[in-house]
Formats: C-alpha cells, structure tokens, sequence
C-alpha cells in the first residue's frame, strides 16, 4: 500500500545547489517529486533548463496551492527568511540549504514550526552531504553526548590544505576554492569563521538544545594564521585545523567554540582533507563515532537536499528532542583553554592574563608562547585576534578543574620540581 505523500516542489535558487538538485531529481525517478516552478532572481541568465520552468515572481510559487514543498537554496539570507517563514505560514513544509538565515533566525524559525505544525528540513546547511543532524536527533537521543568535534567548513579546509600541505600561498588557495565552488561568493563568510559559527549554532541545538544567537558563541577564522605557525605545527607533528567544538563539562554546562586548532595526527580530524568535512562524536556508550564526506560542492549538498525532500514523503519533522523534551544544557563561561599564541611584539601580549604559561620561545623571527587563559578573556577581548597575533587551540584544549591544577603546579615548583 502506497502511503507516501505526493511531493509538488517549488524551488528557489538556480545555482550552484540549485542546479545540482535540479540534476539529482531528474535522476531519481523513483522519489516521485515533480519540480512545478523554479524562482530565480535573474531573468537573462542563460539556465540548463527549460525556460517555461522559471519564474522571478515568488509569489507564484509561495500562493500555488499545488505545490506542497519550498525548496530554498539561494544566497541571499534576508530573502531566505521570508520565502521560508511565508512558506510555513502557508501550509508548505520547507527543505532549506541556507545556513546564515537558520542560525540568524532561529528562535523565530523554532517558533514558527511550532505554530504551522509544518516541517522545516536543513540537513544540508550543516556539512553538505554528510547526515549529522537527524544522526543528532534520532541516534543521539539521549543525554549521553559527551563532546562533538567537527571541520564545518569545506573552504577554508580546502585553503588550510593546499597551503600547509602544497605550499600555496593564501591568496592562491582562496581562488582555487572559489573557482572549484567550495567558497561562498563572498569569502569573508567562510575565511573569517562566519560560515562554520552560524552552523555550529544550529548543530548545538540538535546536540545540546543550546538555543543561541552566533555572536555569542566564541570563534574566529583562519585570516590570522600566519607561515611560522606551520612551521611549529610542524614541529610539533601537528595540523592546524578549523575546529568546531562542544564539550559538556563535569557541571553539565557545554564549552563551545569555533577556533584553529593543532590536531594530532591520531586525530580522526587530521584524516579530514581539501573541501571534506569530518565529525567526531563522543558518547557515553559508544566512544568515538567519525562522519566523513564533502562538505560542499554541486551535488553532494544537492544529495542532503534530496534525503530531506524524501523525509518529508513520510512527514518527517525535527523534533528537537534535546530542547523540548530533556532539559537543555547552557553554554559555559567558567572554562579555560590551552592556547598557543604567536605574535610579532610582545607589547601586544597581555601575559599577566594567562593563568600559566608553558612554553615561551622569543628568540625567534616569530615568537610564540603556550599557556592557559580564562575562556572569558577570549570571548570579551580581541587582542587576540589584532596586530598580527595569531592564536591556535593546542590539542584537548579545555581545561576544568584550573584552581586544583594551579595548585599541584605550585606545590611541584616549591618542591623544586619543576
Ligand atoms: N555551494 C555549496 O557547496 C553549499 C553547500 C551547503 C549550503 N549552501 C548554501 O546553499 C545556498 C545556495 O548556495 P549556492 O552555492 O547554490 O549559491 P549560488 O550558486 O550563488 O546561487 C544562488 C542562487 O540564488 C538565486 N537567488 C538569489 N536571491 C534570490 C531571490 N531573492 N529570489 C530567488 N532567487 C534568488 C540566484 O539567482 P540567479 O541565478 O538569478 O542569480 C542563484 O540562482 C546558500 O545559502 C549557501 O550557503 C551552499
């Protein structure tokens, strides 16, 4: 017995995602989605489709009352918001790709699913093609998650790569990622952490139920990591990645950032190369769980698209298991990291605020230093990330118990110890 609902699609955006579903539909006769009107925004673009497909009025789409499913993949996250809200509100369930538009708006978007009782799917937003939200909502129900470590940006691990591996300069890394279409059209998005902080938001409501806007949570990018911390990574036999983190700490509070971060070459993330994006999970039960696959490109994103127009055969929603139906965590403030940090003058170092430093090297061209520092000097200073400092976490970074930890460290350098 046939039990699937009929799928009539409406689909925004005709680029890069846009196209790529175009082509993954026509090859996938057996999901029963007819694609009825495509909204794009120019109407002289030359399109790998009929024309009697496109339309630039959105309301023709939006108002059809055949058409049962919005698929949104444009670029524009302000447009994004209302073709997806108005969608909702009008008895359509949404698959969406738009990353920036989710983590801006959704508090408003929780809200409005609430209230239309309709489904809105972004399995793509996150890493592409790989299945790490509803892996986050139906496998990982439970409270049990104890750390998730991600590469969230295909980008910028694809810049990291050819620079710290094939030694391409920064500028020539960029444009080849932008040419291969792993790099938004505007690269501050993904250079500067924008990208991989708006999806980490909304990946810490699946996994946590942390509600949170992305400026509050503490990221940077790769802008400031500068030719001498390859060499020390080097050294040290270390990669240094983009790292998304969330940890949950012993008061059940969860530690959460975006940051550059050496990663040992045991790590599952060192395996992570070029545009893939990886994910390590960590549960009580299980250990350790890795996601690997593209993290952007035509059809890979496309494929996510397509597996949510497919869940919603079976009216699939979200069901924020971890925000609705367990108590929530809270982001951390009280944590500390351990940091190396390397810079052109000392005068730009504030190391009185270190809790302790570890290691010091100034003899160097390029000095640097390890030490531990208050995660709320991070989050409410930004020296760190000015005058041509660079700060990269070093491997395990959080740091819990720091005032018993101070302690065993004076009672050895009174001892004579160290
Ligand atoms: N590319 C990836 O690998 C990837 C991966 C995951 C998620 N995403 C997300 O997917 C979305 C689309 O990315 P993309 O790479 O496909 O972008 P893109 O290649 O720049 O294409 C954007 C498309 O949106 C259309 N558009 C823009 N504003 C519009 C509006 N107001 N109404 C109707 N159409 C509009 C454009 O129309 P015209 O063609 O007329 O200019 C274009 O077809 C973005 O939110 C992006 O963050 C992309």
């Amino acid at each position: 017995m046939e039990t699937h609902k009929e799928l009539t699609i409406g689909l925004f955006g005709f680029g890069v995602v846009g196209e790529g579903l175009y082509k993954v539909l026509q090859l996938t006769p057996s999901l029963k989605a007819r694609l009825k009107k495509v909204c794009i925004k120019n109407p002289l673009k030359k399109r790998n489709a009929p024309a009697s497909l496109f339309t630039t009025n959105k309301d023709e789409l939006l108002y059809d009352p055949e058409i049962n499913v919005i698929v949104e993949v444009i670029d524009d996250a302000d447009a994004a918001f209302h073709i997806v809200s108005t969608a909702l509100q009008n008895g359509k369930d949404v698959v969406s790709a738009s990353k920036k538009m989710i983590a801006e708006h959704l508090p408003a978007l929780l809200h409005l699913q609430q209230q239309t009782d309709r489904s809105l799917l972004y399995e793509s937003a996150a890493c592409a093609s790989i299945p790490v939200i509803r892996n986050l909502e139906e496998y990982y129900d439970n409270d049990l998650l104890h750390s998730i470590k991600a590469i969230v940006n295909g980008s910028t691990n694809f810049i990291l790569t050819k620079m710290f591996e094939e030694g391409l300069d920064f500028k020539q890394a960029l444009i080849m990622a932008q040419q291969l279409g792993f790099a938004e059209s505007n690269p501050k998005l993904d250079v500067e952490g924008y990208d991989a902080v708006n999806k980490w938001t909304f990946l810490l409501t699946h996994a946590y139920g942390i509600v949170e806007s992305p400026e509050n949570i503490l990221f940077n990018g790769i802008q400031n990591l500068q030719a001498g911390d390859s060499i020390v990574a080097k050294e040290k036999s270390h990669q240094i990645k983009l790292v998304a983190q969330a940890q949950k700490l012993q008061n059940g509070k969860v530690a959460a950032f975006v940051l550059p971060q050496f990663v040992k070459p045991n790590d599952h993330l060192a395996f992570v190369k070029n545009e893939y994006n990886g994910v390590v999970i960590e549960s009580g039960f299980a250990d350790k769980q890795f996601f690997y696959g593209k993290g952007a490109g035509s059809l890979p994103t496309a494929s996510a698209v397509l597996s949510d127009i497919s869940a919603l055969r079976y009216q699939y929603k979200y069901e924020y298991k971890k925000l609705y139906h367990h108590r929530p965590h809270e982001l951390a403030t009280d944590v500390f990291l351990r940091v190396y940090v390397s810079f052109d003058d000392l005068a730009y170092i504030p190391k009185d605020r270190f809790e302790w430093l570890e290691e010091w090297h100034a003899q160097e061209e390029r000095k640097y230093l390890v030490g531990v520092i208050a995660f709320s000097e991070l989050k409410e200073n930004n020296w760190w990330k000015e005058n041509n400092t660079s700060l990269i976490l070093t491997p395990d970074p959080v740091i819990e118990d720091v005032e018993l930890r101070k302690l065993k460290k004076k009672s050895l350098e009174l001892a004579g110890i160290i």
